[in-house]
């Protein structure tokens, strides 16, 4: 089955706003990335998924480095512009700087990084997959900024959202309750 963009079940996932920069033939460039997470502890591995087409596909397959800026909850104006426009047309980072966003040289990569993100980190191709129509490029993180804020943007059902109510644990009691059943259904 394929699973179409904007299809009402497909619209139930959540995922967060990668803003991948890069560096290659296309020039400086930015792009907005949904499928952007982090696949592995040791050593660090962020996963993103991009489009064949995309000036950002090019980019990281000659260069084989990319950065990970992870869109903060006031960025939504960035992200879409990152999003809408193609590099192959459009100077998008000279075009986000007039209109009052920050960039900064990254430390190990060519690429900028995106000042006030919720999350920065410089990666080196890791590995590189075809899956579907997208490559998955596997970036193993080789600098990571320390972090100013946490209040990161969220995407779902193609609208971005604040992340909202924290949902409490359930009570001491209920807790041991739910601890003895599984318990009881402990393989052996
Ligand atoms: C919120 C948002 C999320 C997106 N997520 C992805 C994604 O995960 N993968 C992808 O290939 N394109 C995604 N896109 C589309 C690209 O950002 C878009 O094609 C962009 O123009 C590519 O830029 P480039 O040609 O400069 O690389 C997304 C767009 C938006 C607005």
């Amino acid at each position: 089955m394929d699973l179409p963009w904007g299809e009402e079940r497909t619209k139930q996932f959540v995922t967060n706003v990668g803003l991948i920069t890069s560096n290659g033939p296309y020039g400086c460039d930015i792009m907005a990335c949904e499928w952007t997470h982090q696949v592995s502890y040791r050593p660090g591995l962020i996963a993103v998924c991009v489009n064949f087409g995309d000036a950002t596909h090019t980019n990281i397959a000659k260069t084989k480095e990319f950065g990970v800026n992870l869109c903060a909850s006031d960025q939504n104006v960035l992200s879409s512009i990152s999003g809408g426009y193609s590099g192959k047309i459009y100077n998008k980072i000279e075009a986000l700087k007039e209109l009052g966003f920050k960039f900064f040289k990254a430390k190990k990569i060519g690429a900028m990084m995106v000042e006030g993100a919720a999350m920065n980190a410089e990666c080196r191709l890791f590995k590189k997959i075809k899956l579907g129509d997208h490559t998955t490029f596997v970036g193993e993180v080789i600098e990571l900024y320390p972090v100013k804020t946490k209040d990161v943007l969220v995407y779902h059902g193609q609208k971005y959202w604040k992340t909202g109510e924290n949902i409490p644990k359930p009570l001491q009691d209920e807790l041991e309750r739910v601890k003895g059943i599984v318990e009881k259904h402990r393989r052996n």
